[in-house]
């Protein structure tokens, strides 16, 4: 329902968050319960950089999309005001067990909900109060927000890329975002959009002893590397909407964490930037190629950071 007394809600920004959960792990925050000796600067000083910008940027919550909550049947929605429990990274249990306590912005939640389901996408809300929440939202999120202050909603990642083709996934990902900016812009809030995920993703299947031991830590492949940078390069020169077409490519040469739809949900629900992106850094983490980077809508405080 649309509320003409209140001022149009708006995306005022939306992040490339990746959420390898090497780089909670690497800072040593109080809620991790493991210990490190650092690792993966160029990713964690990009990811703190973005953070004190968005610190300056007045937004009332942030919108995550990860692919580590697979939902088979539709697109979900977390639907109760809290969550607090431990989360475990099932692959790494030795780098990252979280103890989180997350609020939730349930009003925005069920009208992003109910906008997709008016639009014909299949929904529903996460009302289980034992509900885990992903790794891939935490570590996003905390990347983004080290303090945690501001309420989060978290979609589901429906596996549209695996059951049908990452084509198909491409096109429900972004209808998704145009509900999604439907229903931000009747909120009258002011949203941050988060897409979680790395880039390339072929990666290594043994561990280093220390896992933070950077002289073992490089691209998996030359051929992900060019992908990679091909596609910051379009970023940098605004073209988001060629970046989402060639997106079912890239995704299948590298074994891409675009199969999600998180990037192409964002990149729709912000209309298809063709404004520069910001770059904040670019490394590998256990093979894996990861990018931070922001898109500012605003000209005024939209930044040439790398
Ligand atoms: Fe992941």
């Amino acid at each position: 329902m649309s509320r003409p007394f209140m001022a149009k809600g708006e995306i005022v920004a939306g992040c490339l968050a990746p959420h390898p959960p090497h780089l909670v792990y690497a800072d040593n925050p109080d809620q991790n319960e493991a210990y490190s000796e650092g690792g993966w600067e160029t990713l964690r000083w990009g990811y703190q950089r973005l953070a004190r910008k968005l610190k300056n940027i007045d937004y009332d919550v942030m919108v995550v999309f990860t692919p580590h909550w697979q939902t088979y049947i539709g697109t979900h929605f977390l639907g109760l005001p809290n969550f607090k429990s431990k989360s475990v990274d099932p692959i790494f249990p030795n780098l990252f067990r979280f103890n989180y306590d997350l609020t939730v912005d349930v009003e925005l939640s069920e009208a992003m909900h109910n906008e997709a389901a008016a639009s014909g996408i299949i929904t529903k809300m996460m009302r289980n109060p034992d509900f885990r929440v992903d790794y891939g939202t935490i570590v996003s999120c905390h990347l983004l927000n080290p303090e945690w202050d501001k309420p989060i909603v978290t979609i589901s990642s429906n596996r549209n890329a695996h059951y049908y083709s990452a084509e198909v996934m491409n096109e429900q990902a972004a209808a998704l975002g145009h509900a999604c900016r439907k229903a931000i812009e009747e909120s009258g809030k002011k949203v941050v959009l988060v897409s979680s995920h790395s880039l390339s993703h072929r990666h290594f299947t043994t561990e280093a002893p220390l896992p933070e031991d950077m002289s073992r830590e490089h691209i998996y492949n030359h051929s992900n590397y060019v992908w990679d940078m091909k596609l910051i390069q379009m970023m940098r020169d605004g073209k988001m909407k060629e970046v989402i077409d060639i997106l079912p490519e890239f995704t299948e040469q590298t074994i891409a964490e675009t199969d999600a739809g998180a990037f192409t949900w964002m990149m729709s629900a912000m209309e298809y930037p063709d404004y520069p992106a910001e770059i904040y850094g670019y490394q590998s983490v256990i093979g894996t190629g990861n990018l931070v980077a922001s898109w500012d809508p605003s000209e005024a405080s939209r930044e040439l950071v790398l």
